[in-house]
């Protein structure tokens, strides 16, 4: 069962601490792993701005330090002030490594879902370094 509102509240909830000085564009990311939990997260920028990152990895890097491993991630929620805030490439890729092809990931504005788009729709042909981890 989807807990979409569980998720848009605590990707909401992270949004409003992000350090996003520079841009002007605050994200949160919220992730729903296998076992019912949620990790949430920001975006961190930095003065040397390549250094920042992003809300979602921020997500994944909660879960990961909390025990999380590929496979657990079930959905996702990343919510801005804008359109369409689809993950950027790089957050593509690395969610991938923790949730499968199936994986909803809803993009929302700040009052709702804008769209939800499977990670094999965000990420077809997604690199894969184990060919025995391709079918995951
Ligand atoms: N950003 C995210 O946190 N997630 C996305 O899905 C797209 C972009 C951040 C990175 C940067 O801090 C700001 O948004 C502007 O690019």
């Amino acid at each position: 069962m989807s807990r979409f509102d569980d998720l848009f509240a605590a990707a909401g909830a992270a949004r409003a601490n992000a350090h996003a000085c520079y841009s002007g564009f605050a994200v949160g990311a919220a992730i729903l792993t296998r076992d019912g939990n949620i990790f949430a997260g920001c975006n961190v920028e930095n003065a040397s701005f390549p250094e920042g990152w992003c809300a979602e990895t921020s997500a994944l890097g909660a879960m990961v330090s909390a025990g999380g491993r590929p496979g657990d991630v079930v959905e996702v929620v990343v919510t801005a002030d804008a359109v369409l805030c689809t993950p950027c490439g790089g957050c593509r890729q690395r969610l991938a490594e923790f949730a499968s092809d199936e994986t909803p990931v809803h993009v929302c504005d700040t009052k709702g879902l804008r769209q939800t788009l499977t990670l094999a729709e965000l990420l077809p042909a997604r690199f894969v370094l184990k060919d025995e981890d391709r079918n995951r």
